[in-house]
């Protein structure tokens, strides 16, 4: 397949760049259609989807081009309300592909779901019973939930361990294309009679997991210092200086919640255009990110000097679905299923932790460059004057005055473009 030529696709409007995804032939023609006549979800399907529905609630879906994955090329659905976002995402994507693209690895697929038992008489004797009756508390599980044997997958394991006045058992499942909240809560549920048999104690609850440890995913890139700058020392200067941002995530917790803010920038606009739930994401990998006990960076940067190259590395849990929820109900998230290609879990979750790692790129750039506040503050300047009221023919001119004023706000746009209008009348 030849390569789409993604050059100035930012600066075409929505009509003009859906007219380039029919050319390329990159969505189904009814998704087209859908596209074009802006279809949104619909009041019927929004009140089956959450309760006390008054309307739907819209979000601009944007797309981020020229992601290469495993040598695969990518078009990446982004649900955001900040400016700067997908730019970043399109930015760092650009210059990761002309480095080899992103190198990914799934290191598994399960969802851990747990039952907490409490006032168990005897502790390590109720451990033991649970441990040598694993077998039946498998196949309980797995009739609970039949289907998801049929399709290949259901409950592989169980562990015990003794926390303060607790006797937790965790039930891994592999959930196959699901999220599998509803089937591992259905399964825990399930074990609680045999549970609180084997053990003579009480279950607290029965509940999945959003730790998500066995649903591990790792994204890798490796950037030719060419691509940072044309200028060697200028380049050289930059890796240093984003491995240094990287270490400073790692070692005091008040950079690490904004570096991981960032990484997140792009992870939840991927995971709420596929129809995902971003909140169990978030949850699971703020988690991960405290797994020593200290709340530290996710991704990390080294700047290797032998090869002159700066390396980036993200792992994640992430437990994403490419069926159940509401991914077949939204009209807007099957159009992003059908841009990415109809991916398999396995696969969109790869997707997701890569545009991490790319926000994360594009962010520490300008951090440790220009600052963020050079590309952000243009585009946010695009938002400000959009807002005052400004149109398309008075956009450019509010927004280069905005740049130069002493307060960027909403305010000072709208004083700009009174002053305009009054020029030309
Ligand atoms: P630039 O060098 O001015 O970009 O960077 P450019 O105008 O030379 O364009 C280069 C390419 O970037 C374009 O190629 C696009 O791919 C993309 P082209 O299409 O022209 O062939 N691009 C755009 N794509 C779509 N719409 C646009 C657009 N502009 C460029 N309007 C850029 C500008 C904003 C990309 C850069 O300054 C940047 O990456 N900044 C970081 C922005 C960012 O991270 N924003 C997130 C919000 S800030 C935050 O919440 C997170 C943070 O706190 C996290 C942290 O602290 O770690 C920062």
């Amino acid at each position: 397949m030849t390569k789409v030529n993604w050059t100035g696709f930012s600066k075409k409007s929505p009509q003009e760049r859906i007219e380039h995804l029919k050319k390329n032939a990159l969505l189904t023609s009814n998704h087209l259609q859908d596209l074009q006549a802006n279809k949104l979800l619909g009041l019927e399907t929004a009140n089956q989807m959450a309760e006390n529905v008054l309307g739907t609630f819209s979000l601009p879906f944007a797309t981020a081009p020229d992601f290469l994955i495993n040598d695969k090329d990518y078009l990446v659905p982004m649900v955001t309300e900040e400016p700067s976002v997908v730019a970043a995402a399109s930015f760092a994507a650009k210059i990761i592909r002309r480095s080899g693209g992103f190198q990914t690895h799934v290191h598994d697929r399960k969802m851990i779901g747990q039952v907490a038992l409490y006032d168990v008489p005897n502790v390590k004797m109720a451990e033991q019973k649970i441990l040598d009756s694993s077998a039946l508390l498998l196949s309980q599980a797995n009739e609970a939930h039949p289907s998801i044997v049929k399709r290949g997958g259901g409950a592989r394991d169980i562990r015990v361990e003794a926390k303060e006045e607790f006797l937790i058992i965790y039930l891994t499942v592999d959930t196959q294309e699901a999220m599998g909240a509803n089937m591992v809560n259905t399964m825990m549920e399930a074990l609680v009679p045999t549970l609180e048999e084997l053990s003579e104690g009480q279950a607290l609850m029965a509940i999945l997991s959003n730790y998500a440890t066995e649903s591990l995913v790792t994204s890798e890139c490796s950037i030719d210092l060419r691509f940072l700058s044309r200028n060697k020392e200028e380049a050289q200067n930059l890796a240093r200086k984003m491995e240094l941002a990287s270490r400073l995530a790692q070692v005091d917790v008040y950079r690490a919640s904004t570096h991981n803010k960032g990484i997140f920038n792009g992870i939840d606009a991927v995971v709420m255009a596929t129809g995902n739930d971003w909140r169990a994401i978030e949850a699971g990998c703020h988690a991960y990110a405290s797994r020593d006990g200290q709340y530290r960076g996710l991704s990390n940067w080294i700047f290797d000097e032998e090869a002159q190259v700066l390396k980036g590395s993200l792992t994640l849990p992430m437990p994403i679905a490419t069926r159940g929820g509401s991914i077949g109900l939204n009209p807007t998230v099957k159009i992003a299923h059908d841009l990415l290609g109809q991916p398999q879990a396995r696969e969109l979750a790869a997707v997701i932790v890569s545009l991490g790692l790319a926000q994360n790129f594009a962010a520490l750039k300008a951090l440790t460059s220009t600052g963020i506040q050079a590309g952000h503050m243009k585009l946010q300047a695009k938002s400000l004057a959009l807002l005052a009221g400004a149109s398309d023919s008075e956009v450019g001119q509010v927004v280069s005055q905005l740049l130069e004023a002493k307060h960027l706000n909403q305010e000072t746009a709208q004083a700009i473009l009174h002053k305009l209008r009054n020029i030309k009348n």
